[in-house]
C-alpha cells in the first residue's frame, strides 16, 4: 500500500491529525507471549502515530525488547474490559484471541507499526513514535454512535486509575473518579439495553471497585 493509502485510510477509520483514539495495542514480551492493553493511539502526522505507555506496563516493557506492535480499531466495551483487566471475565466474555501476526481477530481494523522511536517524557511515561507499516480494515458497515458504548470504555478507563489510585493512598482522586464513574453509569443505564455488553461492564467495575476498596 502507498503512503497516500495508510494516509486515507487513517483518515477513514478517524485517526485525526492531534486527535487521540482509543486502540487496543498487541505487543509481544521478550519471552515470545503477545500481550493485548487499551492504549490511546495519538495521530501526529500524514503516517504517524503515537503512543505513551506508562512504564510500569507490560506494553512499555514490551516496547523495548520488539518494536513491532500492532494497534487493533474497535468500539468493543467488552474487548476493553477484558484486555484492561486480564484475567476477568464477564458473562460471555473471553481474552481475545489474538493470530501470530499480532492481530485481534474480533477487531475490524489492524495498523501494524514499527515503535522504535522511544523516548523518556516523565520518570513514570513515555512516548514511542510509531511508524506505519500496513495497514488492514475488515470490510464493514455503517455502525451508528452509542453514547452507552462510549460512556462504558470512558469507565473502563476510570477504573483502571482508580485502582492504581487505591494503591498509591490517592483518596481524593479515587474520590474524583469514582465520581466520574458514576456519571458514565447513568448514561449506560439510560440509553444500553439491559443485556448489552455496556451494561455488563458496568456491573463488573462497581463489583471490582468494592473489592479494591476492601483491601485498602
Ligand atoms: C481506553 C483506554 C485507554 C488507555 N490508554 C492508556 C495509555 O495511553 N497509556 C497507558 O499507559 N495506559 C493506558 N490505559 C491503561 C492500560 O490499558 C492499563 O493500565 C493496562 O492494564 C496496561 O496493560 P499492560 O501492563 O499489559 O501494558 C488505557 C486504558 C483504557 C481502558
Amino acid at each position: 500500500m502507498t503512503r497516500s493509502g495508510f494516509r486515507r485510510l487513517l483518515d477513514v477509520m478517524g485517526f485525526y491529525r492531534g486527535g487521540i483514539s482509543e486502540t487496543i495495542l498487541t505487543t509481544v514480551s521478550p519471552d515470545g507471549f503477545f500481550n493485548a492493553a487499551p492504549m490511546g493511539i495519538r495521530r501526529t502526522s500524514d503516517e504517524t502515530l503515537e503512543l505513551r505507555p506508562y512504564k510500569s506496563s507490560s506494553t512499555f516493557t514490551n516496547l523495548i525488547d520488539n518494536s513491532n506492535a500492532c494497534i487493533n480499531v474497535t468500539d468493543n466495551p467488552g474487548l476493553f474490559f477484558v484486555t484492561a483487566f486480564r484475567g476477568k471475565s464477564i458473562d460471555g466474555l473471553h481474552e481475545p484471541v489474538i493470530d501470530k501476526e499480532m492481530r485481534i481477530i474480533t477487531s475490524v481494523a489492524h495498523i501494524f507499526v514499527d515503535t522504535s522511536r522511544g523516548r523518556d517524557i516523565s520518570r513514570i511515561q513515555a512516548n514511542f513514535t510509531c511508524q506505519v507499516k500496513g495497514i488492514e480494515v475488515k470490510k464493514m458497515m455503517p455502525r451508528s454512535f452509542s453514547r452507552g458504548k462510549a460512556e462504558a470504555i470512558e469507565a473502563i478507563i476510570h477504573a483502571t486509575r482508580i485502582e492504581v489510585f487505591l494503591k498509591e493512598r490517592r483518596m481524593g482522586d479515587v474520590e474524583r473518579l469514582i465520581k466520574s464513574f458514576a456519571e458514565c453509569k447513568d448514561v449506560v443505564w439510560r440509553v444500553s439495553a439491559s443485556d448489552s455488553v455496556e451494561i455488563k461492564v458496568i456491573r463488573e467495575i462497581e463489583k471490582m471497585i468494592v473489592t479494591w476498596k476492601g483491601k485498602v
